[in-house]
């Protein structure tokens, strides 16, 4: 550690009594649920209420002011005494996948608060403003669709989003209003345009950090993905009285698609293709399946061989569809390309781990992150903390006390670095 007069916002103790503090606020924030007995908070579900209001009553408590926007973002705001100063947005998302863990998203948020704590005796000289984020959707559960928040920050929810439905036929601009948001107001939920910068703090959700024995590492980028649904139409039929050669059976087309997309990415180095939910009509054991949807999810770090992937399994889809008399159509539900981290913010979260005394490891993120749709209005960067047994998306996900705690003394030193090289800059330019 090296003893420059601002390091007394990092003083040791301090932070073992704030990684307490949001290892707490995450057990709290579990309990705000949708379900008994597991954690599901989907986009602008009714608990989503509670988390706000638990955040919202830190925020106070550390002197900042909170909205939340029009499309159910939490935004909490910290000024700062200069005139006209950039905005840095720390944070991550707060809807989960279907029995989650506690940590997915909801621990980049509380770091978020847990920072401005930390830095609680320079608030009042930081060269910039600090927004707190807890995005409203990044998970993509409830409409197929991910970055319902963090889009809304850079001008790109557009009229065809509004209109997707859930599964229960309600549309985004019905959720929203249906919470009391108005989407009058969504112009006003975009970032400033003066702003510095995007800092997100997430568990690895992978087990690369843990076999590098590493607390933290730093993203270098973030995996391009698409995202579909698929729909198999054949014909409904009487299972004991259909002759094989005659089904029209939507299931067994998606099934051989389903153990291509694994064929495929086991044989692929970088490829992730996942079937994740299927559901076969009408659903009866005596019952040829007539009609099916599922999801295809195909990743890459390599935009071109994740476009290629992809390509080659809607080919064998409808291979193996028309084999079988079946009609197969895709529906394109989101596509992003892969997205580095700026180097610039990347070298000083590598130079804040550096001055802590961790090791500082560079990973790719196969998962997809609020970061890389901020990317596309400011520098963004991420830091992952380990992941045990690399497990998430599992209620089991879990994080170590000493991780948590390394992950805020890198984001402290790294918003103290950030500040010198804000005065900097201005100073150069005066
Ligand atoms: C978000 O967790 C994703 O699917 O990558
Ligand atoms: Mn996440
Ligand atoms: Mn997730």
């Amino acid at each position: 550690m090296n003893d420059q007069p601002q390091e007394a916002a990092l003083q040791r103790d301090g932070l073992s009594r704030l990684t307490a503090e949001v290892l707490a606020a995450c057990d709290a924030l579990a309990c705000q649920s949708e379900v008994e007995g597991g954690i599901s908070r989907p986009f602008l579900c009714p608990t989503t209420r509670q988390v706000h209001a638990f955040l919202s009553a830190w925020a106070t408590r550390l002197g900042m002011t909170t909205r939340v926007d029009a499309v159910g973002n939490l935004r909490s705001r910290l000024e700062s005494p200069v005139p006209n100063a950039p905005t840095l947005y720390l944070g991550s998302h707060l809807d989960t996948v279907p029995n989650a863990g506690k940590y997915d998203g909801v621990l980049g948020v509380v770091l978020g608060y847990a920072l401005v704590e930390a830095l609680a005796d320079q608030a009042a000289e930081l060269p910039y403003a600090i927004e707190v984020l807890g995005f409203s959707e990044e998970e993509g559960v409830r409409y197929g669709v991910s970055f319902i928040g963090s889009r809304a920050l850079v001008g790109t929810v557009d009229d065809a989003l509004l209109d997707l439905t859930d599964p229960e036929g309600v549309r985004v601009r019905d959720a929203i209003g249906g919470f009391g948001l108005d989407l009058a107001e969504l112009a006003g939920a975009e970032a400033a345009p003066n702003s510095l910068g995007y800092f997100e703090i997430h568990i690895e959700q992978g087990p690369v950090l843990q076999d590098l024995g590493a607390e933290v590492g730093v993203v270098s980028a973030i995996v391009g993905q698409d995202r579909l649904s698929l729909h198999f139409t054949g014909r409904a039929s009487h299972a004991g009285t259909t002759p094989m050669p005659l089904r029209r059976d939507a299931l067994a087309a998606a099934a051989r698609l389903i153990v291509g997309a694994e064929d495929l990415a086991r044989a692929a180095p970088g490829l992730a293709a996942t079937v994740g939910m299927i559901e076969a009509r009408p659903g009866a054991g005596n019952v040829v399946p007539g009609e099916v949807t599922c999801s295809l999810d195909v990743r890459h770090a390599d935009d071109a061989a994740r476009r290629v992937a992809l390509d080659e399994l809607l080919a064998l889809a409808e291979r193996e569809a028309s084999a079988r008399g079946v009609e197969f159509r895709a529906e394109p539900r989101m596509t992003e390309r892969a997205v580095p981290m700026s180097a610039p913010l990347r070298a000083l979260l590598h130079q804040a781990a550096e001055e802590e005394g961790l090791v500082h490891p560079e990973l790719v993120s196969g998962a997809g992150h609020d970061a890389q749709i901020m990317a596309g209005r400011m520098p963004a960067a991420m830091l992952f903390v380990r992941s045990p047994n690399g497990l998430s998306h599992h209620p089991d996900e879990q994080v170590n006390p000493q991780d948590v705690e390394a992950a805020l003394r890198v984001g402290a030193r790294f918003l103290v670095r950030l500040a010198e090289s804000v005065r900097a800059g201005a100073e150069a330019s005066a």
